[in-house]
């Protein structure tokens, strides 16, 4: 990767996906992209940053042309939840942008990485140790439409050269942007309330197991994967990766060690609660260990502690 573009900047993993890439291939390499202004200054003084719409394909081509772009990070993507309320409206922003993205980079030989999700997975997948290759037959929007971009990057590189590349993220949780409209958000969410208030009235049931990973190990994981040898791979679109499966009840046992007078309620959100039992309890990430040497370094209580940590700092609580 020379010369990156990261498309939804100031999302939940744009606003830190940016600076660690900037860090990583110098400032002025990676452009920062979103739909409007309205993103946090680290974004724009630290590096290039360009207004674009992800939907606007002469626009993007324009950008990619300008700054020599050879990578482009597709980070635009509406979540589960949120993708139920409006479908169609999920369908076009998820596919658009990365049409987009993938067509211009067959113009120009580039390399394109596209977040998909244990959402990829419905409910007659397998739900323990979920393989790399099973049964793939989402019942949300979300789900179907991170399918389809995974057989998109497969058929573009099969088809046209394209390197794309892709991981099947799980629930990322993170303490900088808040995550919007996703089924996972909980596991956000607790760590705000728990300092905040010092309860958290969960959407999801006790029992609701899901794959979750830390920020800094999905950054990691993303270049890594862009960073990997092409001959070692034998999948591209799109790599299962897990750091730590828990349910509710545990990420607040958890809290409970730092914070032992935290408490934990419920109030269930049916349609929540209906994505989080179609999708797996825990994947299985051994082609991404043995393909590209992936390894998580946070489990959940090493997380609990730095989100607990990191959060007291930004929420200024003592
Ligand atoms: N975090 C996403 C969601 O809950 C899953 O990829 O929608």
């Amino acid at each position: 990767m020379r010369n990156i573009l990261v498309l939804g900047a100031a999302g939940q993993i744009g606003s830190e996906l940016v600076p660690y890439l900037r860090n990583i291939y110098s400032a002025d390499s990676v452009v920062a992209t979103d739909i409007n202004n309205k993103v946090p200054a680290s974004l724009k003084d630290a590096g290039p940053f360009v207004v674009l719409d992800a939907l606007n394909g002469a626009d993007m081509l324009a950008t990619v042309k300008k700054y020599n772009i050879d990578t482009i990070f597709n980070l635009v993507a509406v979540l589960s939840a949120r993708g139920e309320q409006d479908p169609t409206f999920a369908w076009k922003v998820n596919m658009e942008s990365l049409i987009n993205a993938l067509e211009i980079s067959r113009q120009t030989k580039g390399a394109v990485f596209t977040p998909s999700s244990i959402g990829a997975f419905g409910p007659t997948t397998p739900k323990d140790n979920t393989p790399q290759d099973t049964i793939m037959r989402p019942s949300t929007i979300y789900g179907v439409s991170k399918v389809a971009a995974e057989l998109l990057g497969d058929y573009y590189h099969a088809k046209f050269g394209v390197d794309a590349r892709g991981l099947r993220y799980p629930g990322i949780i993170s303490y900088v942007t808040l995550p919007g409209g996703g089924t996972t958000d909980y596991a956000v969410e607790i760590y705000y309330k728990a300092l905040q208030e010092g309860s958290y009235t969960c959407n999801l049931k006790a029992g609701s197991f899901l794959d979750m990973m830390y920020m800094p190990d999905a950054l990691r994981a993303a270049v890594e994967l862009m960073e990997a040898d092409p001959s070692k791979l034998i999948h591209r679109n799109s790599f299962n990766v897990s750091a730590m499966s828990f349910d509710p009840e545990m990420i607040a046992a958890s809290i409970k060690k730092e914070l032992p007078h935290f408490e934990l309620k419920y109030e269930i959100d049916p349609i929540k609660q209906s994505i989080a039992d179609s999708w797996p309890n825990s994947m299985d990430d051994s082609c991404a260990r043995a393909e590209w040497n992936w390894k998580p370094e946070y489990n959940l209580d090493s997380m609990t502690r730095d989100m607990l940590a990191k959060l007291r700092l930004k929420l200024d609580i003592k």
